[in-house]
């Protein structure tokens, strides 16, 4: 099943606490941005976090990236769906049975269910790590892709991955597998702790679905100036 999306600009909500984050989002005014919450805030505020954020008409990605047994997998997304957040994600190491199964648990009765996607490998493994730590002896382009397609199988809508992994996403896996993207810096000289960064203007060119923006928006000095410059360089 393909669920209808626009492209969009996801903001970070990397804060340590609701009344933070609340703050933050009050300067947006009557405007709505996707927000996406992580393990940091939904661990410290719980589910009330979601629904507070939610109630106020923002899309949220709850980035939690599930890991576990399938039947775990399907008991946690089935507590998710009544959160009615917007997208999630699971690990792709997981398995094919692992994401099935997480599908399952966040379809709700008539069908309906948010995006789902999958993260391949992260960002802070390095090749050296893949190949001597987690003996994976695959190039990592190899890794992702295979990931990328045991995700497509199970069901998944898409992954997260790098703008410059975007490209050969879409040729292996469709061009409607969806690529939420972050690494996002308006400047490719900022990169704090990113390794590999790209440019809003950038990650349109290279046929992005969602770039995700943490940083260069929150720790603006004009977060909603930040945001909007985010928007019509990569939507236009
Ligand atoms: O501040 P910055 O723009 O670097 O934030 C990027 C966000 O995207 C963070 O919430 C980070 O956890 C998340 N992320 C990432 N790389 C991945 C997966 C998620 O930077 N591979």
């Amino acid at each position: 099943m393909s669920i209808k999306h626009e492209k969009d600009v996801i903001i970070a909500c990397d804060f340590p606490d609701g009344e933070k984050t609340l703050d933050f989002l009050a300067l947006f005014g009557s405007e709505r941005p996707f927000v996406k919450i992580g393990m940091e805030l939904f661990y410290s505020e719980g589910p009330d976090i979601v629904k507070k954020i939610k109630a106020r008409g923002h899309k949220i990605f709850l980035d939690l990236k599930l890991h576990d047994i399938p039947n775990t997998v399907r008991g946690a997304m089935r507590s998710l769906r009544a959160l009615d957040i917007d997208m999630c994600n699971v690990h792709a190491a997981g398995g094919r049975a692992m994401m099935e199964a997480a599908v399952e648990g966040l379809t709700r009765h008539d069908g309906s269910r948010p995006l789902i996607i999958a993260v391949t490998q992260l960002t802070s493994t390095s090749p050296e790590v893949l190949q001597h730590e987690l003996l994976i002896s695959r190039p990592m382009d190899e890794v992702v892709m295979s990931y990328a397609q045991n995700a497509r199988a199970a069901g998944l809508d898409g992954v997260v991955c790098s703008p410059l992994e975007v490209k050969h996403v879409h040729e292996v896996c469709g061009e409607d597998f969806i690529t939420v993207t972050p690494g996002i810096r308006f400047s490719c000289c900022d990169m704090d702790d990113q390794a590999r960064v790209t440019t809003p203007a950038l990650a349109r060119e290279l046929g992005s679905d969602y770039i995700v923006v943490g940083r260069p928006i929150t720790a603006s000095p004009d977060p909603v100036g930040a945001y909007r410059r985010c928007l019509s360089n990569f939507i236009g």
